[in-house]
């Protein structure tokens, strides 16, 4: 196997807080043993760090089959706590979804695989832009994360078009199913999420173009970490689409920021977490807010997330519902953008601040 680090060494000794070139965390884990490199040292701010252990206070829980074969008091029962859900929350668990929970564990199997992969060989779907339809790699931004993030990845666009990786054996196949199933989930809960609105239920996947709305596949892999406290899988921030669907092996480490603290996220096994994205917010004009959301990493085992980002379609500009967007106490308060240049503009780091008109209000992330 190709080393996860080609060392230079001169300028490694010469800029120890530079990181040399890294294709993988996991490579770097299972090439030596270490304590954690400078460049993964991630400072923590101390007042971010309340951690809720309400009992009473816990993510609401959303029955989706109810939707599909409820009598109408169960139905709009369910939009009423879906209202409630994205409120209070911005996040809900979802369970009877339809997803299979066989389909799930060869989806995150499959993923493994790939992450088993000889680097070199993953080496080939490295993308260079975000709009790549292929594009795995580790956690390394300078313009965004002040540290290395400890994670791996792996991301495709699922929708309009599919795109997946010709390896490992089954991967496209599987990938295929999963984000199908995964996306007929969305396209039920956009209809009674605009009905939680007020509109009528084609409302959000009308004026998205869900139709041609942009899906991506990705999973994150973030292997046991030797000081976990140091360092940070994913730091806080918000997802960019409309709603995002996520799961994991059954290790935890997702955390979500509710009345300014940070909660666990324990996934059960056959149940999909779901999270407002910041299109849905824009839509709902702010009625329903993107929840803010990182994950934290362990010393004890292998951390496999999947997220489905489900976004409007590229070229459509998104802006706030008129029906919510109406009159002097509730104004339009988010700038119009189709979402390729929502993306193109959160590329350079300066999105957060922009995409709500009044900057009071604007969250940093
Ligand atoms: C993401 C994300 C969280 C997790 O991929 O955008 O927030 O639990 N992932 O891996
Ligand atoms: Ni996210």
């Amino acid at each position: 196997m190709a080393s996860a680090i080609s060392l230079d060494t001169k300028t490694l000794k010469a800029s120890p807080v530079y990181p040399p070139k890294i294709t993988s965390v996991k490579a770097l884990v299972e090439s030596t043993d270490f304590s954690l490199p400078s460049f993964y040292t991630f400072t923590h701010n101390l007042h971010d760090e309340l951690i809720s252990d309400d009992p009473e206070d816990s993510i609401p829980i959303i029955d989706i089959s109810l939707l599909v074969s409820g009598t109408p008091e169960e139905q709009s029962q369910v939009i009423h706590q879906l209202n409630k859900a994205c409120s209070d929350w911005g996040c809900f668990m979802v369970i009877n979804h339809g997803v299979s929970e066989s389909l799930t564990k060869a989806m995150i199997a499959s993923f493994q695989e790939f992450f088993d992969l000889p680097e070199e060989e993953k080496e080939e779907f490295q993308g260079s832009h975000v709009m790549d339809p292929i594009r795995c790699g580790t956690g390394f931004n300078p313009s965004i994360n002040k540290a290395n993030l400890w994670r791996d990845f792996l991301k495709c666009v699922a929708h309009p078009e599919f795109h997946s990786p010709n390896k490992p054996a089954g991967f496209s196949e599987i990938a295929l199913e999963f984000s199908k199933r995964n996306r007929e989930v969305v396209t039920v809960l956009l209809k009674a999420i605009s009905k939680s609105l007020g509109l009528e239920e084609s409302y959000i996947n009308k004026a998205a173009n869900f139709e041609l709305g942009l899906q991506l596949l990705a999973a994150n892999y973030y292997p046991a970490c030797p000081e976990p406290e140091k360092a940070i899988g994913i730091p806080s921030h918000y997802d960019h689409g409309l709603l995002t669907i996520l799961v994991n092996n059954g290790v935890s480490g997702l955390q979500v920021k509710h009345k300014e603290k940070w909660f666990n996220v324990n996934i059960h096994p056959n149940t999909l977490f779901v999270q407002v994205a910041d299109h849905l917010e824009i839509l709902s004009n702010g009625k329903y807010k993107s929840i803010a959301h990182r994950a934290l990493v362990n010393n004890r085992a292998t951390r496999m997330s999947i997220a489905l980002a489900h976004g409007p379609s590229l070229d459509t500009v998104i802006r706030p519902a008129p029906e919510l967007a109406d009159n002097e106490s509730h104004p339009p308060a988010y700038v119009e953008l189709t979402y390729r240049e929502f993306l193109e503009l959160q590329q350079t780091g300066k999105l957060r601040s922009k995409f709500r008109l009044n900057s009071e209000q604007s969250k940093a992330s």
